[in-house]
Parts: structure tokens; sequence; C-alpha cells
């Protein structure tokens, strides 16, 4: 799977959101995350993050590797919905990434 990290906290810029042809990258408060089951690897979201938040994630830079764990446990209670644009916006943000400082504005 594909994971997304903290360039995207507080910047949410959802150009990934519109190249996903399975809809699997999900909205929180802080970033957005992507469905580790529903991503099919296609890596079509990878190259238009403006900021490089999107990494395979076997090459997450090792600063950001509790970013890999924040992208599976956003899914603990949503499970696999099969589809972001149906669940819209959640509060399900991580302990870590909600306790974060303001960053990337
Ligand atoms: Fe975030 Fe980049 Fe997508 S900033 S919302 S990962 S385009
Ligand atoms: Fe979608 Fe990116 Fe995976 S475009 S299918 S989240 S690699």
């Amino acid at each position: 799977t594909y994971i997304i990290a903290e360039p995207c906290v507080d910047l949410l810029d959802r150009a990934c959101v519109e190249e996903c042809p399975v809809d699997c990258i999900y909205e929180g408060e802080r970033m957005l995350y992507i469905q580790p089951d529903e991503c099919v690897d296609c890596g079509a979201c990878e190259p238009v993050c403006p900021v490089e938040a999107i990494f395979y994630e076997d090459d997450v830079p090792d600063e950001w590797e509790p970013y890999v764990k924040a992208n599976v446990d956003f899914f603990d209670d949503l499970g696999s919905p099969g589809g972001a644009s149906k669940v819209g916006k959640t509060a399900n943000d991580p302990a870590f990434i909600k306790g974060l400082p303001p960053m990337n504005t």
C-alpha cells in the first residue's frame, strides 16, 4: 500500500483524492489516510501531491515511520467502507496525529 506522511498534516491539499481510481483516500481532521486493504497500489496519487507526502510503504522516510501505523490505525473503527466520498470527513485521526502542533500552514 501507499502511505500519507507528515507533509499532509493541516494542509490536506486533496489533489490525491481526484486521482485515486478506487476512492480509498479518506479524510480526517488533520490529514488524509490511505485504506491499506482498498489501495490497489496503482501509484497515481503519489506524483500529484504538491508536497510529496505520499510514499510506497517500503519507501517511507525513517522520520515518518509512525505514519505507517497511523494510516492503519485511522481505520480501526471505520474498517473498509469501500469508498471515501460517501464517508466524508471524520474525526478518526489517531491520538498522536491529533496531538501534533499546528504545522505546514
Ligand atoms: Fe495530503 Fe498531498 Fe493528498 S497534501 S491530501 S497527500 S495531495
Ligand atoms: Fe489510490 Fe494511491 Fe492506492 S491512487 S489505489 S491510494 S496508490
